[in-house]
């Protein structure tokens, strides 16, 4: 018979092999990945080049990622592009893989003062400090003092950290003619997005709810 390694045949089954060990942490994140997903975005793809390269980028450097923001109407996909990044990062099988996706309307109701003490402060302190954030739909909720202070200090930790971040929003980062991203964040978060943001996608097309594809 003739003498055959086993671990020559199929790498993939030997637990010594980098690749084994890549796989099975890739199937970690991408079960963390499908718990934090809702059901409509469970098949999502990042399928623009620059939102692929980002999510090459945070896999390989975590710390130089910096934020990727996806503008654009409703219903050309940001939402869709933001959760496929996050999946192409898992299935790459980092080292560590922790994300809390939220809308930012829900995160502002429930960073909202509560009965229970603290309750607010630890919820703020857990999006600040997790390693992946993907905040949904910034600048759809009414801006006060409040908001634009809560915001602040998300944002002002994770720029201080270097903690990848993925932005979408209805607003244009910048607009002359009318209100825009920078409106809503305020002068310091937007100051800080703009050296946090290393990518940043205009999203472009029609509403793909309503049959439309984006370009
Ligand atoms: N590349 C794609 N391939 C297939 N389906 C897609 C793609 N992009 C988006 N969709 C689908 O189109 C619909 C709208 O996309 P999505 O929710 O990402 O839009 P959006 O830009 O986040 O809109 P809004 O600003 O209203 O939140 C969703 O059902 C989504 O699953
Ligand atoms: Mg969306």
């Amino acid at each position: 018979m003739p003498d055959v390694n086993p671990a020559d045949e199929a790498p993939e089954e030997n637990p010594g092999d980098r690749e084994w060990h890549r796989r099975a942490r890739a199937d970690y994140a991408v079960s963390r990945w499908q718990r934090a997903t809702p059901p409509r975005f469970r098949d999502a793809e990042a399928t623009l080049p620059e939102v692929i390269g980002w999510a090459d980028r945070a896999l390989t450097d975590n710390a130089a990622a910096g934020a990727l923001l996806l503008t654009g109407l409703t219903g050309t996909g940001k939402t869709h592009q933001a959760y496929g990044a996050l999946r192409r990062i898992a299935a790459g099988g980092p080292d560590r893989f922790e994300l809390i996706a939220v809308n930012s309307a829900d995160m502002y109701g429930n960073l909202r003062p509560s009965q229970v003490m603290g309750a607010a402060e630890h919820e703020l302190q857990r999006l600040s400090r997790v390693q992946y954030l993907l905040l949904d739909d910034l600048g759809t909720a009414k801006t006060s003092e409040w908001t634009e202070e809560v915001t602040y200090r998300l944002i002002n930790y994770r720029y201080n950290h270097c903690l990848p971040t993925i932005i979408t929003s209805n607003l244009p980062a910048r607009d002359e003619n009318g209100p825009d991203l920078s409106d809503f964040v305020g002068a310091r978060v937007a100051s800080r997005l703009a050296e946090m943001v290393t990518t940043l996608v205009p999203m472009i097309g029609a509403d793909r709810r309503r049959g439309g594809r984006a370009a």
